[in-house]
């Protein structure tokens, strides 16, 4: 079998066109610009560059953008401040803080302090809640670019044995919710793996649908799957590479050279999922500049 890419890089460019022309109209209409703010606290070298994706996304779509720089010296009380303001100001329709944050604050508490009209992405448990009883919600941008491209290339998903491993609260536990709900991309069965599961491969060699969520680069071989296997590597690790200029490549949690060969689907790293995210990010921001889920 020769996999098909899930190309989420074109896929993604494509969204964003849509939502441009969205902006157009809306504007066009006298609706205000989307403005979308990001939180970055202190250096980490990758949130600086998911960060700066989304901030130059915004721009391409025609969004207005702020993003809020703080040391990571920041108190928890500060930082709480911050999110204070940004919920009570009106130029901001949505806004993000992004993980990780440093370990003397409680992530927990900031991400409550987030208005949820406000929580573009849907981390906050008014919007966990909603999207697990299929109300209207922000859905978590990583789990909805997943679904969106699992809807765009028509792939089945109903009565499918979807096995996602890693539960993580941005990534495998809201898929895990989306993919067994009532609903296309959806209605399959699935079955969530974790540091405790015991014989891993005896899950993965049965689904039919593999969603890796990890962290942990290479982690699935090709020995660990069926032949047909739609694999969405959602992993995206900097791993030391001294043949290039940046000293780094990614890496997802998939060992592509072997799995790729068996799959009928699979999402390249990087070029897969990350871009999904971004797009599904701008989607919730013209979600809650059109005051479409929370109204008022
Ligand atoms: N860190 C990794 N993924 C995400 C995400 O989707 N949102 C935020 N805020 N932080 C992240």
């Amino acid at each position: 079998m020769s996999a098909t890419l899930l190309q989420g890089k074109e896929l993604s460019l494509q969204i964003q066109s849509e939502i441009a022309d969205k902006v157009k109209a809306l504007t066009a209409a006298g609706g205000k610009v989307p403005h979308l703010a990001a939180v970055l606290i202190g250096n980490n070298g990758a949130s600086e560059t998911y960060v700066d994706h989304k901030v130059k996304a915004c721009e391409k779509v025609g969004f207005k953008s702020t993003l809020v720089r703080h040391d990571d010296t920041i108190s928890e009380g500060d930082l709480l401040r911050v999110v204070d303001e940004l919920n009570e100001n009106d130029d901001i329709d949505g806004f993000i803080v992004q993980l990780p944050l440093p370990k003397h604050i409680d992530v927990n508490k900031v991400i409550e302090a987030i208005k949820p009209s406000k929580d573009v992405d849907g981390f906050h448990p008014i919007n966990f809640g909603r999207m697990a009883g299929n109300m209207p919600a922000y859905i978590p941008a990583t789990p909805d670019g997943i679904i969106e491209m699992l809807k765009r290339y028509k792939i089945e998903t109903t009565g499918k044995h979807t096995v996602v491993v890693g539960r993580s609260q941005i990534v495998g536990t809201p898929v895990s919710i989306l993919l067994s709900r009532a609903a296309y991309p959806g209605d399959s069965t699935v079955t969530l793996c974790h540091r405790h599961t015991k014989d891993l491969a005896s899950f993965t060699k049965s689904a039919d649908i593999l969603v890796v969520a990890t962290g942990i680069p290479g982690m699935i071989s090709g020995d660990m799957v069926k032949e047909g296997v739609v694999v969405i590597d959602v992993g995206i690790t900097r791993v030391e590479d001294k043949s290039r200029k940046s000293g780094y490549s990614l890496k997802g949690d998939v060992d592509f050279d072997s799995v790729a060969p068996k799959a009928s689907y699979i999402t390249p790293v990087p070029g897969g999922v990350g871009p999904m995210t971004i797009a599904s990010l701008l989607k919730n921001t013209f979600l809650a500049a059109e005051k479409a889920i929370y109204k008022g």
